[in-house]
């Protein structure tokens, strides 16, 4: 399997606010091209104690490509105080994922949600604008619904809620719909391309940014929706909470505003109840950092620091 293209976003802001320690668990709940997992690995070579690093995607590919490629893995594969495990599933199972691997506790979690660049060009996933595929966008293979089975298959109120609330398209997703209701009485729509197509003719402005910024904006809502996302994050928020020990910290970085909103909320509720405090409101990348890498440029993570025991 070819070697990942994920950059890590946030690198510098995630090491420093999440500050790893020899002796701690800590969970990559999202562990994609393994970058942040490996810098987080790398930043504590040194370790007398114990050092416990969890990976998980619901992607078996990602999990595959980093035991393939991982330079970070086969230099550890000598050193005792450092355990690995890697693991295939949704982070919305994290509550069961520790039960199994008997880790009661975990001082450091990361949740860098949406998808990675090694899916975006994974020509059988059909989840990026460029290019031609079929409209898969499935990130477990397993789990049953394509954005075709969606396009096809929702009916036109269904589809329009789902633009409305996903793709911040209010105004134009009835039409929209409308052309993907008449398109698909003549035949179903299974491309990439058929996508593409339809929303140029419902908004015609091709050569416009903010054409295609709503293209952008189209395939992220039905990648969220194929993947329930926000469903997960919200099972996943407070079993991570739960699972952290007195100062443990929470990470979480989205790339939507709908992923934003959850992460927020929750954090304020804890905040509020008085079991948490928040490190910095949130951090954004930087110019330098956007310029070097463009799919950084809607990130946003926010740090929550468990005061609870
Ligand atoms: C933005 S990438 C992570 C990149 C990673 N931090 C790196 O440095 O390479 C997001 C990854 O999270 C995975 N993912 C998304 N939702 C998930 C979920 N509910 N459970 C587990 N993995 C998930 C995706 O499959 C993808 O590989």
């Amino acid at each position: 399997m070819q070697k990942t293209k994920h950059i890590p976003v946030l690198l510098d802001e995630v090491l420093e606010s999440l500050n790893v320690q020899p002796g701690e668990t800590v969970v990559d709940a999202t562990l994609g091209g393994g970058g942040h997992f490996e810098a987080m690995i790398n930043s504590i070579s040194q370790a007398k104690e114990k050092t416990v690093f969890i990976g998980v995607d619901r992607d078996k590919k990602a999990i595959e490509r980093f035991k393939e490629n991982s330079k970070t893995l086969s230099s550890l594969k000598t050193s005792k105080n450092i355990e690995i495990y890697l693991i295939n599933s949704n982070f919305a199972e994290l509550e069961s994922i520790l039960m199994n691997l008997k880790i009661s506790k975990v001082n450091k979690i990361l949740a860098d949600l949406g998808t990675s660049q090694d899916q975006l060009e994974d020509e059988e996933k059909g989840s990026s604008i460029k290019g031609e595929s079929n409209l898969d966008m499935r990130m477990d293979e397993n789990s049953q619904v394509s954005a075709a089975d969606l396009l096809n298959g929702l009916t036109e109120k269904e589809l329009v809620k789902l633009f409305n609330e996903l793709a911040d398209m209010q105004g134009i997703s009835r039409r929209f719909v409308k052309r993907i209701i008449q398109e698909r009485a003549k035949k179903p729509i299974l491309t990439t391309k058929d996508l593409k197509k339809l929303i140029y003719q419902a908004v015609p402005l091709s050569t416009s940014s903010r054409t295609k910024s709503l293209e952008a904006r189209v395939f992220q809502a039905l990648r969220i929706a194929v993947n329930q996302e926000l469903y997960a994050l919200t099972r996943f928020l407070p079993q991570a909470f739960d699972a952290l020990s007195f100062k443990g910290r929470l990470a979480v970085i989205s790339f939507h505003s709908g992923e934003d909103r959850i992460v927020k909320n929750f954090f304020r509720e804890k905040v509020k109840a008085g079991k948490a405090r928040e490190i910095d409101k949130l951090i954004e990348p930087k110019e330098l950092e956007i310029a070097a890498n463009s799919r950084s440029s809607s990130a946003k993570m926010r740090v929550l620091e468990k005061t609870s025991s």
